[in-house]
């Protein structure tokens, strides 16, 4: 018996994506791509069995991934189209998938070509589906906080659908597309980066902890420690934005990392909090937080970006450049969670703990 399923990962990393879910499922058979960030896998291994194997090795850059059980072609037609997908899903309520006690949301995508009218919006689907489910089977909608999650991916052809618990989907959000709304006073797009991988990895700020930011410049990841209550040195040989300077939580370094670290290494300082977002070779940074371990205690947290080129480069083995960084922190500390970031780029963010 086969299994089929959808994984989504940053198109220039979706190859090394597929690498992992084969090292998973121990082998995978590709059987296409919807557009190039998504691609339908098949295996003989079963939902349980897949997510078992994740917890185990956890993919980096598998973004999100859904099981598929049901299929649709479409016709055209946007009434009978939507039909044609709540009937599905019914089908697939009444085989036992959705029961009675049961918290659900429908999370819809739709994707076209450029050129191509999007037969609905993602809304639409949800709604001619999830109401019908409640009526049929009693399970309750709960957008926000679902423990299941019915998928939908539609494009102006056909749809896939499946459901499955949302632990299993590696993102509460549909795609793994953890938006942010912009605040004002946001100094940078990277604020996004440590926001999400702080609600990944469930990090908090405690008022008053003592944070390391290095890389900080412009300032964004400064502005949201400070924001939560952190004192913040901040290092980097690059200014941060003027509207830091004044604040009183906030020592700012204007130097390289190096001679920090080892400053605060003689003065035997700890850290609460290190945060590392230096655009450097990826092993390079891997070393430098090497470095900081002593400056860390054992319910201190750190995050660190590391850049890789892009899977195309020539000349470059990205996953074995990443593997000698993730080895050399594994070496040293007891925790290391790498994921490729919905506002990543060309890098992985990864939390240590010793
Ligand atoms: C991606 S930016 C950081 C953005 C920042 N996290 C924010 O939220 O605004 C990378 C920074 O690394 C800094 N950088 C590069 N090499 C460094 C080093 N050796 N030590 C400290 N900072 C460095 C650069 O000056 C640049 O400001």
């Amino acid at each position: 018996m086969t299994h089929d399923y959808l994984i989504t990962a940053a198109a220039p990393f979706l190859p090394l994506a597929l690498d992992e879910m084969g090292a998973v499922a121990r082998s995978t058979e590709l059987q296409g791509m919807i557009g190039d960030e998504i691609a339908l896998i098949r295996t003989d291994r079963d939902l349980g069995a897949m997510h078992g194997a994740m917890q185990r090795q956890p993919p980096v850059f598998v973004r999100h991934i859904v099981p598929v059980q049901a299929h649709v072609d479409f016709s055209g037609e946007g009434e009978a189209d939507l039909a044609a997908l709540r009937d599905a899903a019914v089908a697939l309520a009444d085989s036992g998938m959705l029961r009675a006690d049961d918290v659900f949301s429908v999370q819809a995508r739709v994707v076209t070509a450029v050129e191509e009218q999007r037969p609905f919006s993602p809304y639409a689907i949800a709604q001619a589906i999830a109401p019908t489910l409640t009526e049929r089977c009693g399970a309750t909608v709960d957008v926000r906080n679902p423990e299941l999650v019915l998928s939908v991916l539609a494009t102006a052809q056909q749809a896939w659908l499946g459901v499955s618990p949302v632990a299993f989907n590696r993102s509460d959000w549909a795609g793994g597309e953890r938006r942010f709304r912009r605040e004002a006073g946001q100094l940078s797009r990277a604020e996004f980066k440590l926001l999400e991988a702080m609600e990944l990895f469930a990090l908090t700020v405690p008022k008053g902890a003592l944070a390391l930011d290095l890389g900080a410049a412009p300032g964004g990841w400064t502005r949201l420690l400070l924001a939560a209550g952190a004192l913040v040195t901040a290092v980097d040989p690059a200014p941060l934005d003027p509207s830091l300077m004044a604040h009183r939580q906030l020592t700012p370094i204007e130097d390289y990392a190096l001679p920090w670290i080892e400053h605060a290494h003689a003065e035997g300082l700890l850290y609460d909090i290190i945060v590392s977002d230096i655009r450097m070779d990826a092993r390079d940074a891997a070393r430098l937080m090497v470095a900081m371990a002593p400056l860390m205690h054992l319910d201190s947290w750190a995050l660190v970006t590391l850049k890789l080129p892009t899977p195309d480069a020539l000349g470059m083995d990205v996953a074995a450049m990443l593997n000698q960084a993730l080895d050399s922190l594994r070496a040293r500390y007891r925790t290391v969670q790498a994921r490729q970031l919905f506002h990543n780029r060309h890098e992985v963010t990864v939390r240590v703990a010793l």
